[in-house]
């Protein structure tokens, strides 16, 4: 292996998980795979920031030796309890039993209790400073970004900032840098991952980029915890993340649904066309051929969203539920939305779906559009109108 130096004396020993499709007990695909980022920083006293997941421990320690004997590893940092990022630790403490640990209160209690190992710990705040020689680290606690143990780590004299979970994407590459990868698919991930980890927390995103700004302290890396590292234009995914916290959205349809015989298709197609005609852009998402996390992930930027089901035992077909979980649990504030589905005898899907969408605190701006058995051309007219209305409306 060879060694990938961050900045001078900084190096990246992380891992690289190519096979990873599914995150956060599968309510989260990962098609790109992801990465595990831990950072060595070598001075006269030597840190470990974060560890990797406890299958990666081996890959983690082989890429410390070609830079240092794990061993003289006095100090590690660690920004967060997850899993992804702590259990290579019990393995790590088994060849450095007396390094000091570093973290918030909520990490220590959080790391008891998911380790059940000794570690000799000191609980840090904001402000608070680990001085390793020429370089000097401050903390920044991030509590709820996304766990209430969270943390950054600063390193002042490179203005590094290692934000752990934020500013992350579940992106495996060959590459470490922004400047290395396409930007597109990298801005897709980061957008993913903000939409299925961060959305519901934008109030204390904001608040915390505010104060960080406020500290005044230059950044000029932003090397996450997952995915790439943001070194030719840091603040690119700072305006992102700041965009992205205050609901700003565009004028753009998200149109999800799944359909029993084809009506709710037909309306699906119908409603697209209305709202095309308006100029809006509208995009459609199957189930269960288009998964959840994909669907929030382009909700992010979308002003509004149409939920269509065929109605089954008076509700909704079981393929959209997932969605509807995480919709009702990550709730995209400040967007338009309403339902539309076929039924036979009772029309209960259309129901389930408004209830959903207001309990994720969607404004609901048009009464459901409910169309018995198979839409007649006039049927289907009505479905274009009520896409032309929804559109006006965004
Ligand atoms: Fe909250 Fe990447 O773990």
């Amino acid at each position: 292996m060879s060694k990938i130096e961050v900045k001078d004396g900084i190096y990246w020993v992380g891992a690289v998980d190519w096979d990873i499709r599914n995150f956060h007990g599968f309510s989260y695909t990962t098609h790109r795979g992801t990465s595990y980022n831990a950072y060595l920083i070598v001075d006269e006293k030597i840190a470990l920031v974060d560890t990797v997941l406890k299958p990666f421990s081996a890959e983690m320690l082989e890429r410390i030796s070609e830079v240092v004997d794990p061993s003289k590893i006095d100090y590690i940092v660690m920004n967060h309890v997850e899993s992804d990022h702590s259990s290579a630790l019990p393995e790590l403490l088994k060849i450095v039993p007396n390094a000091k640990v570093f973290g918030t209160a909520k990490c220590k209690s959080g790391l008891e209790k998911h380790f059940f190992c000794r570690m000799d710990f000191q609980t840090v705040k904001t402000g608070d400073e680990l001085k390793l020689g020429n370089r000097t680290l401050m903390f920044i606690e991030a509590a709820m970004l996304h766990w209430p143990d969270s943390m950054f780590t600063y390193v002042k004299e490179d203005g590094l900032l290692l934000p752990n979970d934020a500013f992350g994407q579940h992106l495996a590459s060959s590459w470490r840098f922004d400047d290395e990868v396409d930007q597109h698919v990298l801005m897709e991930e980061a957008a993913k991952y903000y939409a299925n980890i961060l959305l519901p927390l934008g109030p204390l995103v904001k608040k915390k980029i505010e104060e960080i700004v406020g500290m005044k302290i230059p950044i000029n890396m932003i090397a996450p915890s997952h995915g790439i590292i943001w070194r030719r234009d840091p603040m690119k995914i700072v305006q992102a993340y700041m965009k992205w916290a205050t609901n700003t959205t565009e004028k753009r349809v998200i149109i999800a649904y799944d359909t029993m015989w084809g009506s709710t298709e037909k309306m699906a197609r119908a409603i697209l066309e209305g709202i095309r005609s308006e100029g809006v852009e509208a995009r459609i998402y199957r189930f269960p051929y288009s998964d959840a996390s994909d669907i929030i992930g382009d909700i992010l930027e979308a002003r509004g969203l149409l939920v269509g089901s065929s109605t089954i035992n008076n509700g909704i077909l079981p393929t959209l539920a997932p969605f509807l979980t995480d919709v009702k649990g990550l709730k995209p504030k400040g967007r338009k939305a309403a339902a539309f589905g076929s039924y036979g005898w009772m029309g209960g899907a259309t129901d389930e779906i408004e209830a959903a969408l207001k309990a994720a605190g969607m404004e609901i701006v048009m009464p459901a559009l409910k169309l018995n058995w198979v839409p007649t051309e006039e049927e289907l007219k009505r479905c274009v109108e009520f896409g032309r209305e929804f559109a006006r409306k965004l």
